[in-house]
């Protein structure tokens, strides 16, 4: 049996982290979406709580993912999910050194933790959570961006928007 955990921050969730969930949970037996909890990042959007009840609306019929949190360590946190793949998503080179310092560094951690990359689909390769962030709060639509769960606690945060984005 082989455990996967897509870790990221999911603030908010978009059409392309949900594209990387559906194409893992084909690839593992098991994979554990984790929303980071991040003390450095004082600007989000949503609380890790939001956070997570979006993801786990969004993967409701997905029967092999599970939703969980994390603080500190990714390393730490495959060991408590007994999981050593790490899915992450690359959208464009621009991604690249980032993922691999940190695809390095956690292998330097926890040898027995691979990270495995998904290459986001074309039609979701220019979608971030930044931008869509960026676009909410400036009052535009996101309902071509991201899945129903988010776009509803968007709508509800920034009571919608009617300048359509995308
Ligand atoms: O969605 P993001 O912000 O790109 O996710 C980054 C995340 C949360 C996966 C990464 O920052 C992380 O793993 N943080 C946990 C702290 C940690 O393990 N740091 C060392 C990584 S080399």
């Amino acid at each position: 049996m082989v455990r996967a955990v897509y870790p990221g921050s999911f603030d908010p969730l978009h059409n392309g982290h949900v594209d990387v969930i559906r194409r893992a949970a084909r690839l593992f037996d098991h994979l554990t979406v984790t929303v980071a909890y991040n003390p450095l990042k004082d600007n989000g959007l949503f609380t890790v709580d939001e956070r997570v009840a979006i993801v786990r609306e969004t993967v409701a019929g997905m029967a092999n993912v599970e939703v969980a949190t994390f603080q500190g360590l990714l390393v730490e946190f495959m060991r408590s999910a007994k999981a050593n793949v790490i899915v992450k998503g690359l959208r464009a080179i621009s991604d690249f050194e980032y993922e691999l310092q940190m695809a390095h560094l956690n292998r330097q951690m926890n040898p027995a933790v691979e990270t495995l990359f998904v290459m986001t689909a074309t039609r979701w390769s220019y979608v971030s959570s930044t931008r869509v962030r960026e676009i909410a709060k400036l009052g535009a639509d996101v309902a071509k961006l991201v899945p129903p769960a988010t776009l509803r606690r968007v709508r509800a945060r920034f009571d919608g928007g009617s300048t359509p984005a995308g």
